[in-house]
């Protein structure tokens, strides 16, 4: 293998990559302006419409998938070989590139290869499948080198074809040329970053083994698994919660101004108490509708949290302050591009996401049960209690095995707010604890609504909510289990354990 590959002219890049970053546009070639670095190659043969560019981009779309563009812009060669190595130390990479061929046991080291006649390919990679990766936090850094050989169409000497070096003449500093941030963080690709040249010269080529990072084990009682897509889901309702909360991000007129560009479709409204807004990403055929929480600064939204008397939404009786977060001066509005919105989808029914935290959370709901129609996913983070339960108003008409409710934990405290106890009121849906390591998510059960002691306020807080959601997807680590807590866990009562809560610990009920 390595005789052979010797034939060909060897092109290296080698990618350090870190937390941080991603995308722009898809315009490429574009050289250092973000995705996409070219080469200039020549040949010495002057074979014609050999002079071109080698471009090498990086698109970083989904957090765990690696896409590396190679095209070669010269008429007659194209690529031969091709090589994408990932690791989580420098050292994980064969990087002495002028020995790497020659030196370089293929197999010490994990990678991706792809045998190609073409001059211009794409290959993914999975960090999860492929390399072996989870993605543990946002502090982690990968290394990536990409090696491509090229060929001559019409077979002359591929050693024919060189590349004209950096200004350092070095083909070592080639590895500098390349220096982009890639990040396991879902959200922040406002661009591609240049890493700080590092002189990587004198580096040591022994082989290091890349280390598995390996996801934690999933335990026996799984009650069921919230899959990739389902908590890209929550993850996307979390940060939007954030864009409608009028006291983090201002008031919705400059929220739409800003985020417009950033999402296929973006559109928000407000008025005196209350704000929403409906949203399709680029990377995701969903359509997300958030509303504000308690407006904290305006004491009259406050109120709307204490108004006790309720109305019929379908066969809900929802407490009016919830319903009239809903039922607000541009709910007509709302809900035209909402239906834009799911009509946009090529089977016209792109899935609907309702969300909100706090009372948002409450009015999600209430728009949960007037869009029935489309059986939204509702996801709320900190709801409080919003319905009135009645032998007349059973509330059949929430899709309760699609509402997911996040409450927020720690050793000592629930969450205040879901679990306000506001004369009779209740709520239903799968019931999802967090702690700090959310591996399983607590799952007491589906209606799980008992009061749980005691409470705090402070584990209200939305930032809370979303670094917890972040950092599950940060893990990387899908499905998500969610099941009752096992073994030495805390708790506070016996449906949030697999066995007991006995001293404010999970028991194995084989155990005692
Ligand atoms: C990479 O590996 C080397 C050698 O094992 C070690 O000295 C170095 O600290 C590691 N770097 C990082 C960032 O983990
Ligand atoms: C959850 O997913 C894990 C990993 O794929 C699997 O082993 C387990 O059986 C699943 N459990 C349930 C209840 O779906
Ligand atoms: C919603 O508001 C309209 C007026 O804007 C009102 O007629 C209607 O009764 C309200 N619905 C509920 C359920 O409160």
């Amino acid at each position: 293998m390595t005789n052979n590959l010797r034939l060909w002219h060897r092109l290296m890049f080698v990618l350090l990559v870190h937390s941080g970053v991603v995308l722009g546009s898809e315009l490429w070639p574009r050289i250092n302006g973000g995705q996409s670095q070219c080469y200039p190659v020549q040949t010495k043969d002057k074979v014609s419409g050999a002079k071109g560019l080698l471009c090498l981009r990086l698109p970083w779309q989904d957090p765990k998938t690696l896409t590396v563009d190679i095209h070669i812009g010269s008429a007659g060669w194209e690529l031969n070989d091709v090589f994408v190595w990932l690791g989580s130390n420098e050292t994980d990479l064969p990087y002495d590139v002028e020995d790497a061929w020659a030196t370089a046991n293929f197999d010490e080291f994990t990678y991706t290869h792809k045998r190609v006649r073409e001059r211009k390919i794409s290959i993914q990679t999975s960090l999860l499948n492929d390399m072996g990766f989870a993605c543990p936090n946002r502090a982690t850094e990968y290394f990536a080198a990409v090696f491509a050989t090229v060929k001559s169409i019409d077979g002359r000497k591929s050693e024919a074809l060189e590349i004209v070096k950096s200004p350092t003449e070095s083909m070592s500093d080639a590895a500098n040329l390349l220096p982009y941030t890639i990040s396991c963080q879902r959200f922040s690709r406002s661009q591609i970053m240049p890493r700080p040249v590092q002189s990587i010269n004198g580096q040591s080529t022994s082989a290091h083994r890349r280390q598995l990072q390996d996801c934690p084990a999933y335990p026996s009682n799984t009650v069921f698994n919230l899959t990739e897509a389902e908590m890209s889901k929550v993850s996307y309702a979390i940060k939007l919660n954030m864009l409608v909360t009028r006291s983090e991000a201002g008031l919705m007129s400059k929220v739409r101004k800003e985020q417009k560009d950033n999402y296929e479709l973006f559109n928000g409204w407000c008025d005196l108490n209350d704000q929403a807004l409906v949203a399709k990403p680029k990377d995701e055929a969903v359509c997300y509708a958030c509303f504000m929480g308690t407006n904290g600064l305006n004491p009259l939204d406050g109120i709307q949290n204490l108004i006790l008397s309720s109305s019929l939404i379908g066969d809900c009786m929802v407490r009016n302050g919830y319903t009239d977060a809903y039922n607000t001066s541009y709910r007509d509005d709302l809900r035209c591009k909402i239906d834009e919105c799911v009509q946009s989808c090529d089977d016209g029914l792109c899935p609907l996401v309702l969300s909100g935290h706090s009372q948002g959370g409450a009015a999600a709901i209430a728009a949960a049960i007037d869009l029935r129609h489309y059986r939204p996913t509702t996801i709320t983070f900190g709801s409080p209690r919003p319905f009135m339960v009645t032998d007349d108003a059973p509330c059949t008409d929430l899709n309760a095995e699609q509402h997911y409710r996040f409450i927020n934990t720690d050793a000592n405290n629930y969450d205040s707010v879901p679990y306000g106890t506001l004369s009779g009121s209740s709520n239903f849906g799968q019931v999802f604890l967090l702690d700090d390591t959310n591996w399983p998510i607590g799952y007491p059960g589906f209606n799980a609504d008992q009061t749980r002691d005691p409470q705090s306020s402070a584990l209200h807080d939305r930032g809370q909510y979303e670094d917890k959601i972040l950092a599950i997807m940060d893990r990387g680590c899908f499905p998500v289990p969610a099941a009752p807590w096992g073994q030495g866990h805390y708790c506070h009562y016996d449906d949030e354990c697999f066995g007991n809560c006995i001293a404010n610990t999970c028991r194995d009920e084989a155990n005692y």
